[in-house]
């Protein structure tokens, strides 16, 4: 399997992402999870991840607290969304589980620097402050990535927490510059793929049927997560993000893009977290990303639906 870490910050939308790596033991092998705040505060991240892990019943997986707050900017949450929890919707015992003692930044150094070169994945489905702050700290890291997959940014849907930008580059824009500045190889999922992923009805009605635990969690989790979307964009559903960052590793001929340059915006207020994405490549600057815009909507759901019900 390859080896892979997930950097999360759930969310119901990075639940899902965590419950379908957790189902796909043959192709991906979790090395660990690191979270970091985002959508709420990060004790709720850290409490979320672990009742996910728990609900998949896999308590074996380490988990690592990662950083509080991003690099040099105010938090910027997201409980508008995903409820005060972070995870409302389904009620899930509390965690037995506890996280592992040393920080997230640190097990990520430590994974990477131990690895062959060019052999780990890193998943990053929240705003990149760990990936971000691994980097300052150790920056031979960069040879240890095969790549990083990011749920972030936006090209023509340009931005849902501000008119310029999406949520997890904006939190932290600083961080996310040091990464699409950096280096490794870097596959995106922005808006303009997500926002073609829609939990419609009948889709969250599948998972339901499942008649599983995992099942019941799933379409709970996604009956609160659509009511904010619905009402936004008008919607039947609402666009299922983090998920696609795993989705790309188990069936990338699930999805098309384009490789080409992509630069952060940090210096202005009003754009700043800006993905600036050379679509047409008019700049002359050299593709960092292979940026994917278009998604089998129905054959990612079918990816889900199968692999949920094997958990
Ligand atoms: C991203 O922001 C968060 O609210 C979601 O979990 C996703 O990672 C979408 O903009
Ligand atoms: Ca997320």
């Amino acid at each position: 399997p390859r080896p892979i870490i997930i950097d999360t910050d759930p969310g119901q939308d990075d639940a899902v992402a965590l419950l379908l790596a957790l189902a796909a033991p043959e192709e991906l092998e979790i090395l660990g999870i690191t979270v970091v705040a985002g959508n709420v505060p990060l004790p709720l991240t850290v409490r979320n991840t672990l009742k996910i892990c728990e609900l998949a019943g896999k308590p074996e997986i380490p988990v690592y607290a990662g950083c509080a707050r991003p690099m040099m900017r105010r938090s910027v949450t997201a409980e508008q969304v995903h409820g005060k929890t972070g995870l409302d919707g389904p009620d899930l015992p509390e965690p037995v589980m506890r996280v592992r003692p040393g920080h997230g930044v640190d097990f990520m150094v430590d994974t990477l620097m131990a690895a062959h070169d060019a052999s780990v994945t890193l998943c990053m489905l929240g705003p990149l402050t760990n990936l971000g702050m691994a980097l300052v700290k150790e920056p031979a890291i960069v040879t240890k990535i095969r790549e990083v997959v990011l749920m972030g940014g936006a090209w023509m849907e340009v931005g849902n927490v501000t008119p310029a930008s999406e949520f997890n580059i904006h939190v932290d824009p600083h961080a996310a510059h040091n990464v699409f500045a950096s280096g490794v190889p870097i596959t995106v999922m922005p808006l303009d793929v997500t926002h073609k992923a829609l939990t419609t009805r009948e889709r969250v009605a599948r998972f339901r049927a499942l008649g599983t635990p995992v099942g019941t969690a799933v379409a709970d989790l996604l009956g609160f997560f659509e009511r904010f979307d619905e009402a936004k964009y008008g919607t039947d559903g609402a666009p299922l993000h983090d998920p696609c960052v795993i989705a790309w590793l188990l069936r990338p001929d699930l999805f098309q893009g384009r490789r080409v340059a992509v630069e952060i915006e940090t210096g202005s207020e009003r754009t700043m977290g800006m993905t600036v994405v050379d679509w047409w490549g008019v700049s002359g600057q050299p593709a960092n990303a292979l940026v994917i815009n278009q998604i089998d909507s129905d054959g990612f759901f079918d990816l889900l639906t199968t692999r949920l019900a094997s958990l």
